[in-house]
């Protein structure tokens, strides 16, 4: 028999409304409970791992987050009841994270634990556990400047170092990922000199080199922080004169392992 991946009932499916299935993801707000804070720059909404979280492990189970920011995954994963590791290059920011996760009630008694290190090389991911979920929420390559660390995805000199370093840590993250299980990237495009660069398509052709199956893209709204709203006109007045389209969304890339 098929090992259950997910907590659902199938006897009672209709009664899983929170459980998106469709492909397109529209969540007016970000959901700014308890510890989860909208304060780092480049932070995902908890939307988004609660949503896989729910779909793809079981209550008790193990997550990696390879790139956590501020603990989104961590602090949801308590909310849920799942294990989670996180891995995040900058110790400002960990130790942040740490205090946040610390602070987010633990009804389930599990285990959360940030990882200072890097997550493209092999020791950063020596004493993990296996998991049954990995997310990917990797800088959009130079888009948003996290930090001026070299090993930092952020500064990656070119899209083939910043691929190869996508591919390196999900060759990793993969190792540690039991078969069946799922591989969840968040990413966005980006424009370069008038170009548009599909780095979500891009690295997920990198991530199917790696063993994986594409499962499904979803094509999620990117809400308006206060600052962007602020120049929305700008941007329309931009995209107008020079032929392209405003970015609003990014992709929720889901893969499984062979
Ligand atoms: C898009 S943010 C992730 C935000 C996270 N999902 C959250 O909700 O807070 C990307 C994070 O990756 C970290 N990072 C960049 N390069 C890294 C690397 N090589 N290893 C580990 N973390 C890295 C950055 O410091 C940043 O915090």
């Amino acid at each position: 028999m098929k090992r259950k991946i997910n907590d659902i009932d199938m006897r009672r499916w209709k009664e899983y409304g929170e459980i998106l299935t469709d492909s397109w993801w529209y969540f007016p707000s970000r959901d700014n409970s308890g510890m989860h804070t909208p304060e780092y720059h480049g932070n995902f909404i908890p939307q988004i791992p609660r949503q896989a979280m729910l779909r793809f492990t079981r209550r008790g189970e193990w997550v990696l987050d390879t790139f956590a920011g501020l603990g989104t995954t961590l602090i949801e994963g308590r909310r849920l009841g799942r294990n989670a590791v996180g891995i995040e290059l900058n110790p400002e920011i960990a130790k942040k994270a740490r205090e946040l996760v610390d602070n987010e009630e633990n009804p389930y008694g599990v285990s959360t634990k940030i990882v200072v290190g890097d997550s493209t090389v092999d020791e950063t991911y020596r004493s993990l556990p296996n998991f049954q979920l990995v997310i990917m929420h990797p800088p959009y390559w130079d888009i948003i400047k996290f930090s001026e660390d070299k090993r930092d995805l952020c500064n990656a000199t070119s899209l083939r170092d910043f691929l190869d370093a996508m591919g390196q840590a999900t060759k990793l993250a993969v190792e540690h990922l039991e078969p069946e299980r799922y591989l969840v990237l968040v990413i966005g495009d980006k424009y370069s000199r008038g170009k548009w660069i599909p780095l979500g398509f891009y690295t997920m052709q990198v991530i199917m080199q790696h063993g994986l199956m594409l499962k499904s893209i979803v094509v999620k709204n990117i809400e308006e922080n206060r600052g962007k709203r602020g120049q929305r006109a700008l941007w329309r007045y931009r995209a107008l004169l020079h032929g392209y389209y405003v970015f609003k969304h990014e992709y929720v890339m889901f893969f499984q392992k062979k």
